[in-house]
């Protein structure tokens, strides 16, 4: 099997990586070629022109929004050579509508569309603790999943057709509405003395804890905040969130609060580093300033 790889972000080059380092096929292709590069070392071929790729069995998409996944793929199947992929496996987060816009676009050429959003970042990745949410024809589940269990140990298939987007979205959601959460308690506590770090040591060793309350910890704690995901594609999950809140009658009033808390952090130039910058937020608004506890702490996330 020869498989393309299109978006070598934070996300892609790590996804990829696994791919490459287990041993695969994989050509990749990224937009600026550099962060493309060091995948060679890992024995990925790096394609000169996205068109390349139409040549592979199998293609892997991880780009940003829907706008973005139209464009490449539109680019890689619009060479003049005849060769296009049999499966596209689509891993962006991305609206259920913008799938379904894909998938059509796809069966007209013949290509199965397997929509394949993930939970995770890249550190997470590097763990070994992605995991998948799966929806298409089951038959392009089975096919992708011995290359989805080289990235990731865990993969879901929840049904036909676009089911997966509105599962991550929700994900999604969650995060963020958990995230403001942590904040405004992590605030609260230090604001009546309690060092974040004995603060969220308790809450990560108590029934509330989780891999995300305990990965979040160091930024929290020592204020390292090294993108992991960005405001804006949080913001755009929210905002993916409560478009199908309005499409299917559901109010959604936490997340909607929360998205305009990441409108305001953005607002406010908190744009090129992590999304956990809402503590930073939080702490503006309740007349604090944060400085780092310098106080080592574990992420849970050592390499599996
Ligand atoms: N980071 C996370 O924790 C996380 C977790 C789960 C899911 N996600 C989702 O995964 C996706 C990727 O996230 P990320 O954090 O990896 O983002 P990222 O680091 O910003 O990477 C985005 C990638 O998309 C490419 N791209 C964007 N627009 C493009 C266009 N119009 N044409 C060609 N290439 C384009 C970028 O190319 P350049 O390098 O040339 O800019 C880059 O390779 C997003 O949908 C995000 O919501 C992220």
């Amino acid at each position: 099997m020869r498989l393309g790889w299109i978006g070598i972000g934070r996300m892609g080059y790590e996804m990829s990586a696994r791919l490459a380092k287990g041993g695969a096929d994989v050509t990749v292709w990224n937009r600026t070629r550099a962060k493309a590069e060091p995948l060679a070392a890992l024995g990925a071929k790096v394609a000169a022109d996205i068109t390349e790729l139409a040549a592979c069995d199998v293609v892997f998409v991880m780009v940003s929004t829907w706008k973005d996944v139209e464009a490449v793929v539109s680019a890689m199947l619009g060479g003049q050579a005849p060769a296009k992929p049999k499966l596209l496996v689509e891993c962006s987060s991305i609206s259920l509508e913008g799938s379904a816009q894909l998938r059509a676009t796809l069966r007209e050429r013949g290509i199965d569309l397997l929509a394949a959003p993930v939970s995770g970042n890249a550190k997470v990745i590097k763990a070994g603790k992605l995991s998948f949410v799966c929806s298409g024809p089951r038959a392009a589940y089975d096919a992708a999943l011995p290359f989805l269990r080289m990235i990731a140990p865990a993969a879901s298939y929840v049904g036909e057709g676009e089911l997966a987007r509105i599962v991550k979205i929700c994900h999604n959601v969650f995060l963020g509405v958990v995230t403001q959460s942590l904040a405004e308690i992590t605030v609260l506590a230090q604001k009546a003395g309690v060092p974040r770090h004995a603060f969220l040591a308790f809450m990560n060793d108590s029934v509330m804890g989780s891999t995300f309350s305990r990965y979040k910890t160091p930024a929290f704690v020592n204020l390292d905040f090294k993108v992991t995901f960005t405001p804006e594609l949080l913001r755009k999950d929210l905002d993916l969130g409560l478009d199908a809140a309005r499409r299917f009658d559901v109010p959604m009033p936490l997340a909607s609060i929360t998205r305009d808390v990441v409108q305001t952090m953005m607002g406010r130039g908190m744009v090129d580093q992590d999304f956990a910058q809402l503590l930073v937020l939080q702490a503006q608004a309740s007349g604090i300033a944060l400085s780092p506890e310098n106080v080592p702490v574990d992420d849970g996330l050592a390499p599996a």
